[in-house]
């Protein structure tokens, strides 16, 4: 069979290949800690499933193709509470923040054209750009600048006759960089000014770690022409296989060709839209409050701990439960390995994201790694104690 160009051009999860050195490691006993994992412990709340439970319907028939009407209105009165009013036509009810993305990429981008993404981006954007035929322009940044992008003169000289629309995570995976209110202005200012659609993935939108409330690009409403949103329940209720989210924009005509995708796939699954409802109309300021300083104790115990190991450098995270550290080894992958089949202290080892995968241009963060902190924080710091013990003994056993 012929596979397409678009799909061959597609990689596999970047991490994927390290999983039989992990099942072989743990067959022979060793524990293996997971920093390489966006997956929360946190518990879903029950009213997700008590929601779940009580769905009085008979037929679990399909939902409208924009959304069940009791999770659309959620959705509206939630972002109603943060400060942006938005009308249910403005949402559409989505399989996570993935179909968001897979849905608003198509309406925008041909054969050829190019979408900006800053670098290092969250993988799975490559896999949804290149099935449109169209390639990323990475933002490119640095570790010493702690992977800011929102810098007009780095961005404007990027934009040409095929570019169609920037893309950002804000708050950030992997870089855990949040956006000021001036960076986030001179985003849509610069959408704006090249009539470029800026896509805004906000799926971490609560965990940030400043004063600042969370903050959503739909604040501009005079640039509402040039700005989609990508949501989800996914980590703001902890609820990653509940697959419900929403592509959201005051555009009227991008709606419009995005109807034709949540269409052509009938709609989002029917009751997880209804329980998710449940989430948006029950949880609460303290709820919010509540995950927020959670996941704060984390990304400080894992700070702490990496501020004992020699030689490694980040920038403490902002929001999200992500960050880049950069090692002092001379390939993060080749440590991975060694990690996994050569080294153990006390019968554990430990995983992360090798870095190369979250960059577009083959060899960038080659000594950097994504550390996802989703753990509890005694595990999170010896899983870092480990990262530091392990890089002494890769390097030592080179010398
Ligand atoms: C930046 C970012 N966007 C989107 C997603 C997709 O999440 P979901 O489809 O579960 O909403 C993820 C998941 O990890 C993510 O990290």
């Amino acid at each position: 069979m012929k596979f397409s160009h678009k799909i061959q051009q597609c990689g596999l999860s970047p991490m994927r290949k390290f999983y039989p050195y992990e099942v072989a490691a743990e067959a022979k006993g060793l524990r293996v800690h997971h920093l390489n994992i966006g997956q929360p412990d946190i518990e879903t709340p029950r009213a997700f499933f008590d929601a779940a439970r009580d769905f009085g319907e008979t037929v679990l028939a399909y939902a409208p193709a924009p959304g069940v009407e009791v999770y659309l209105e959620a959705v509206r009165d939630y972002y109603a509470r943060l400060g942006y009013p938005i009308t249910c036509d403005e949402i559409l009810a989505t399989y996570g923040g993935s179909e968001a993305l897979q849905i608003v990429l198509p309406c925008v981008l041909d054969e050829g054209d190019e979408i900006l993404i800053p670098e290092p981006f969250y993988p799975n954007y490559d896999t949804f750009v290149r099935v449109t035929g169209a390639a990323i322009r990475p933002i490119p940044t640095s570790a010493e600048e702690g992977y800011r992008y929102a810098d007009r003169a780095r961005i404007e000289p990027l934009i040409n006759e095929h570019t169609r629309a920037i893309l950002i995570t804000n708050p950030g995976n992997p870089t855990g960089v949040v956006l000021t209110p001036e960076e986030r202005r001179l985003m849509v200012d610069i959408a704006k000014e090249h009539d470029l659609l800026l896509i805004s993935d906000e799926v971490y939108r609560e965990i940030v770690y400043g004063d600042e409330a969370p903050s959503s690009m739909l604040e501009f409403t005079d640039a509402a022409e040039n700005v989609a949103v990508v949501d989800s329940i996914s980590k703001r209720f902890s609820a990653t296989g509940a697959r419900v989210g929403a592509l959201i924009s005051r555009n009227k005509e991008l709606m419009g060709q995005a109807m034709k995708l949540c269409q052509g796939r009938l709609c989002a699954a029917t009751l997880d839209q209804v329980a998710a409802a449940a989430l948006y109309r029950k949880m609460d300021a303290a709820y919010y409050a509540g995950v927020r300083e959670e996941y704060r104790r984390r990304k400080d115990a894992v700070v702490a701990a990496l501020n004992r190991v020699p030689n490694v450098q980040f920038s403490e995270p902002e929001g999200a439960f992500y960050l880049m550290v950069t090692l002092p080894v001379d390939d993060a992958e080749k440590l991975q390995y060694f990690l996994l089949e050569e080294f153990q202290d006390q019968g554990e080892t430990v995983m992360y994201a090798p870095g190369e995968g979250f960059y577009g241009e083959p060899g960038k963060g080659r000594n950097e790694i994504r550390i996802a902190y989703v753990t509890n924080p005694d595990d999170l710091t010896r899983s870092i104690e480990l990262l530091g013990l392990g890089i002494r003994a890769y390097n030592s056993r080179k010398q």
